[in-house]
Formats: C-alpha cells, sequence, structure tokens
C-alpha cells in the first residue's frame, strides 16, 4: 500500500477498507506520510464524505493512537458531556455540577477556546490558584470524593487528533461532518466513560450553520458512540445569540455560580436542567435536577469541585478594571444579537487567543444587558464591556454595537432545543 494510491481512491470517491484509514493514520503519526500528503487525503475527504463504516475505521485508528482512559476504579455509571463550541457557553460549568449533585459520577475532560468561540478549561482557570492538569489517580479520586472532575486531556490521549486538527485548522479542511465527528467521539472514547451527552450548536455562533447539518452530524456521532458501547444521546440546539447574559471566563464562572443558586436566565438554565436530566437518565439516577438545583447542592458540589482542584473562591474572581457601557441609538425590541460577532469582540478584548502563545485575559469580555426579546430605548445599554484599557475597550465597541437587531414590533424568544438525537433516531426538541 502507497499514499497515492489510497488518496486516489478518496479523490475518485471510493470506499476506504479500514487497512487503508489505519494505514494513514499510524504513517501521519510516525512521520512516514508528510503534511501534503495528509492534507490533500483531508481535502478529498471534505469533497468526497465517508461512509459511516469509514467514519468508524477512523475514529478508531485515532482511539488507538494513544492512551485511554481507565475509570474502572469509579463505581456506577460515569457520564461525560460534550458541547461542540459556542459563545457565552456555560453549560458545563451548570449541568455537570448539578448532575453530579444528583448522583451521578462526571468525568469530564474539557477544551481551551477555540476560535471565537469559548474553552471550559480557560474558564474555570479564572478561578484563582485552580489547575485542570490532574494526574489520572487525582482525577479518579476527585471524581469518586467529589462526583466530579473537570481536566485538560493528557498528552498522551488521542495524539493523532491533535496533529490532524492542527493540520485541518490551517487547510481550511475544519467543515467535514465524518472528520468532526472522528475528532470529538475518538477524544470521548479515549476518556473512558460510559455514558455520553453531546450538545451540538448550531447558528451563526457555531461551526453548523443550520439544523439539518448539526442533525446529521449528531446522528454520526451518536452512531460512533454508540458503536464503541457508550450510550449516546445529542442535543441540537440554537447558537444564533450567546447563551446567558455573559460571554468572557471569569464572568461566565459567575453566571454559573448565580445560575446554580436558581438565579438564572430562562434560556441558560433550560438548556442545563434539559442536559442535566439526559445525563440523570443515562446513569439510571431518578432524581428531580430542578428540585437538586432548587436546594443549592448544586452549587455547593461545584464549589467543591473548584477547591478539590486548588481553587479559592475566596480570594474572588479577577474584575477588569475598565466596564464601558455600550449604548443604543435608536430604541426597538431586540431581535437578534450576533453570536458570532459577540464571539469576535470577546477575542479582541483577550478572553481568548489570537495566536497560540497569547495569554489569555481572565476578566474580558462583556454582560449582555439587552437580550433577545427585551425592549429598548436609545440610550439604553446593551451590553457592558470588560476590558483592561480603555483603549481595548474601544477597539470593540462599534462591532458590539452592530451585533443588535432591533425591530419595531415586540419579539418573542426563538425555541433553544430543537431536536434530541438518540440510537433510535432523531426527534423533537421540546
Ligand atoms: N471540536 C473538535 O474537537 N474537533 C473538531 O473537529 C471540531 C470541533
Amino acid at each position: 500500500m502507497n499514499p497515492l494510491e489510497v488518496i486516489g481512491h478518496k479523490r475518485d470517491g471510493r470506499e476506504h477498507p479500514p487497512d487503508e484509514i489505519r494505514f494513514l493514520i499510524t504513517g501521519y503519526l510516525r512521520s512516514e506520510i508528510p503534511d501534503y500528503q495528509m492534507a490533500a487525503w483531508l481535502m478529498a475527504v471534505c469533497i468526497r464524505g465517508m461512509t459511516a463504516a469509514e467514519t468508524l475505521a477512523l475514529t478508531q485508528a485515532m482511539v488507538a493512537s494513544g492512551e485511554v482512559l481507565d475509570l474502572s476504579a469509579i463505581p456506577g455509571i460515569k457520564v461525560d458531556k460534550h458541547s461542540t463550541g459556542g459563545v457565552g457557553d456555560k453549560v458545563t460549568l451548570v449541568a455537570a455540577p448539578l448532575a453530579a449533585a444528583c448522583g451521578v459520577k462526571v468525568p469530564k475532560l474539557s477544551g481551551r477556546a477555540l476560535a471565537h468561540t469559548g474553552g471550559t478549561l480557560d474558564k474555570l482557570e479564572s478561578v484563582p490558584g485552580l489547575t485542570v492538569d490532574l494526574e489520572p489517580e487525582r482525577f479518579i479520586r476527585q471524581v469518586r470524593d467529589v462526583g466530579i472532575a473537570v481536566a485538560a486531556q493528557s498528552p498522551l490521549m488521542v495524539p493523532a487528533d491533535k496533529l490532524l486538527y492542527a493540520l485541518r485548522d490551517v487547510t481550511a479542511t475544519v467543515p467535514s461532518v465524518p472528520l468532526i465527528a472522528s475528532s470529538v467521539m475518538s477524544k470521548k472514547i479515549a476518556a473512558g466513560a460510559d455514558a455520553i451527552v453531546l450538545d451540538v450548536k448550531f447558528g451563526r455562533g457555531a461551526f453548523m450553520p443550520d439544523v439539518a447539518s448539526a442533525e446529521e452530524l449528531a446522528a454520526e456521532m451518536v452512531e460512533l458512540g454508540e458503536g464503541a458501547g457508550r450510550r449516546t444521546v445529542a442535543l441540537v440546539t440554537a447558537m444564533d445569540n450567546p447563551l446567558g447574559r455573559t460571554v468572557g471566563n471569569a464572568l461566565e464562572v459567575q453566571e454559573a455560580l448565580d445560575a446554580l443558586a436558581g438565579k438564572g436566565d430562562a434560556e441558560l438554565l433550560e438548556v442545563c436542567l434539559r442536559v442535566t436530566r439526559e445525563m440523570c437518565r443515562l446513569a439510571g439516577v431518578a432524581t428531580d435536577p430542578e428540585k437538586v438545583l432548587r436546594s443549592g447542592a448544586g452549587r455547593e458540589t461545584f464549589e467543591r469541585m473548584l477547591a478539590a482542584q486548588g481553587g479559592r473562591l475566596e480570594r474572588g474572581l479577577p474584575v477588569a478594571p475598565v466596564q464601558v457601557a455600550v449604548k443604543a441609538e435608536a430604541g426597538g425590541h431586540v431581535e437578534s444579537v450576533d453570536a458570532l460577532e459577540i464571539g469576535l469582540a470577546a477575542l479582541e478584548l483577550g478572553a481568548g487567543r489570537i495566536r497560540k502563545e497569547d495569554r489569555v485575559d481572565p476578566a474580558a469580555g462583556l454582560v449582555i444587558e439587552a437580550p433577545v426579546g427585551a425592549q429598548v430605548r436609545a440610550g439604553d445599554p446593551l451590553a457592558v464591556v470588560h476590558a483592561r484599557s480603555h483603549e481595548v475597550a474601544d477597539r470593540v465597541t462599534g462591532r458590539i454595537r452592530n451585533a443588535w437587531r432591533l425591530s419595531d414590533r415586540e419579539v418573542r424568544r426563538p425555541p433553544h432545543i430543537l431536536a434530541r438525537v438518540d440510537k433510535n433516531g432523531v426527534s423533537a426538541g421540546g
């Protein structure tokens, strides 16, 4: 077998047998296949697609490229949760501790900010003293003792995805359903949980543009998870507008703490409770998450988790020195708040990284004062920008103001959870 022959098969629209896919992945990992050949193959996959059998073989080859976490020392059904990424998406910070407070064991490996979307690890690291680098023994002990740990993936897990992802990022080969599905699911399978709840986002602030493509991705990921013996459920949720009221690391941790005290944005609470319910269902836990939320036990579990990872909440979350309101130039009803523009503004404020080596500013971001459905008059604040200087804040105010679309008519918030996908197929989100 040689790489030219295998790339040619995909170029011509033929189905790879599993050994061709293993040949490519192991060859690339050993640097026997260079970037330019792998990039040619990735582009052929983007254009020609892959069958379910090929996507499964790719996922398996990626899992086999590194270590797989053994969680058998944790009793019970372990449930992981994963979002495909969004703006203001702090669902993990609320739903995962809430599920743990209900009795679910939650061993969660998370990622960092990617492009304009936020990352759970960056958010958690805004808590003074907190570490996300937990050795497997400490990670397992914490899940046993506290019910939840949220940590960074070890560099020894799924190294093939790390290499491929970096190559895809610079060769315009990210948006491909089989490539995204195998990338996400190889990491979830290697992370070792028995069951997985996926939050597949679509819309302006997400990688999937519409419900149909998000459903297709969700179905593919569910099939891969179930094929690997993991119970898998996906929710397809909207990401046209930012989720909740804050975007930025420390701001989102504070919003999650408030939501866990029952003081949350209605849409945020709706999706968090739904994700928690799905996690409980997969774990066979009958507890009602809403009751647990009202009892304050979810917040207590979150605080115990932060403390177990070295976090010192009592020292206070970082606060930006400059806070500036962005005001409406005219009155109206808020029809939409462009999640992509808000994500890009947050990135420019320092909430994410423009270059790999950039340091995230934990206090940077913005608070949404006028969400979808609100009525504003000229001069009312749309958002408050949190920045390290007036100069940085001034750079983004125009972009932020332009993200708001106002209407003369009253606006109702659009539905947030559009569909649920499990091994039996797609059903309405409701
Ligand atoms: N997140 C991932 O982990 N992989 C992708 O390909 C896209 C989003």
